[in-house]
């Protein structure tokens, strides 16, 4: 087995991603997937992805070319030191996955999935022995946003989740543990709270969904791509730090969460959003404005890695 071989399952949108990362930092892919067009697909992706992963320092050893296409899982683990699964989110898809690779692993491989909602109790149901088997879950796109959360639980191998979570950082990712399984991990969750209260305060009327929007980026949310919420208000109320913070605010606080909303996705409310958004994006495709996001993602990341 090479160190430096990797496969990835599924050349969707997370797996060409990875692939790309994983091709960035030097080590070769073998790709799985049943799509007859995957290669051209995934190709494209690594070829667009590549400047961003060369200016973001993360290409400098890496070749783009060094990946194989398989339609066979199992051939495509068969040499490979790491395994990052991204076959679609059906759990039966999922099981089968898993039951076709089992045994063409060489030892001590560790397979990771990239599942957003699926729980890694109901995956590992999959495996004889899921001993070696974490979930590895990325932010998309994962070649440019650096968390993973890593899980693992009672039927995961001492050492595995530590193992992955040192994989992922030999790749520059930012890695957290989970210590229990929750629907949607931990940043999805943030996430969905930050959007709850977003579109709660577009439907009753407080602000439009494009000032809404630009309430997070021009404010706090700058401000978390420095630190995190807790830490920033321990440097909230000074030399107190966060027991001055929440001596001087926890009334106000314990207020403004009794009075947030609680939304429900209807139809009406997704209609009330996307007229929002087609305002905001002023007849600007979904594709200029990911490159837009794209750009300056990478800005962000260059001009703050050297002080992290
Ligand atoms: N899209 C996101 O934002 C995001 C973020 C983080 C994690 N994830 C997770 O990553 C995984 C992959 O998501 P995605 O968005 O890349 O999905 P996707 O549908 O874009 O890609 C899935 C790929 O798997 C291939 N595939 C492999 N085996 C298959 C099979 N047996 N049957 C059908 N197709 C098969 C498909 O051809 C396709 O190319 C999911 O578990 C998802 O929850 C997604």
């Amino acid at each position: 087995m090479d160190r430096q071989h990797t496969a990835c399952l599924g050349g969707g949108v997370i797996g060409a991603s990875w692939a790309a990362l994983f091709l960035a930092s030097g080590r070769s892919v073998a790709m799985f997937d049943p799509d007859p067009d995957v290669e051209k697909k995934v190709c494209a992706y690594i070829k667009t992805a590549w400047p961003a992963l060369t200016e973001l320092g993360l290409a400098e050893h890496g070749n783009p070319d060094a990946i194989t296409f398989h339609r066979d899982a199992a051939r495509a683990v068969a040499d490979a030191a790491f395994v990052q699964e991204n076959v679609p989110e059906r759990l039966e898809i999922k099981h089968a996955t898993f039951a076709e690779i089992e045994p063409a692993l060489a030892p001590n491989v560790i397979v990771a999935s990239s599942a957003s909602g699926l729980t890694l109790g109901q995956m590992q149901a999959g495996w004889k022995d899921p001993a070696r088997f974490v979930l590895g879950h990325p932010f998309n796109p994962p070649h440019l946003i650096p968390l993973v959360e890593v899980l693992g639980n009672e039927n995961t191998a001492d050492g595995v989740v530590e193992a992955a979570q040192g994989f992922y950082e030999s790749l520059g990712k930012t890695t957290i543990r989970l210590n229990k399984e929750v629907p949607g991990h931990v940043a999805n969750r943030l996430q969905a709270a930050i959007w709850r209260e977003a579109i709660h305060l577009v439907t009753s009327g407080v602000a439009t969904v494009e000032d809404v929007d630009k309430a997070v980026w021009a404010g706090p949310g700058l401000r978390w791509a420095a630190m995190g919420p807790t830490m920033l208000f321990n440097l909230g109320a000074g030399e107190g730090g966060l027991q001055a913070f929440c001596d001087h605010f926890s009334q106000t606080f314990n207020g403004w969460w009794e009075d947030l909303g609680d939304v429900y996705l209807s139809k009406d409310v997704t209609r009330q959003l996307v007229e929002g958004v087609e305002a905001e994006a002023q007849g600007r495709p979904p594709s200029e404005l990911s490159q837009h996001r794209d750009a300056l993602i990478v800005a962000l990341q260059k001009s703050i890695s050297d002080l992290r």
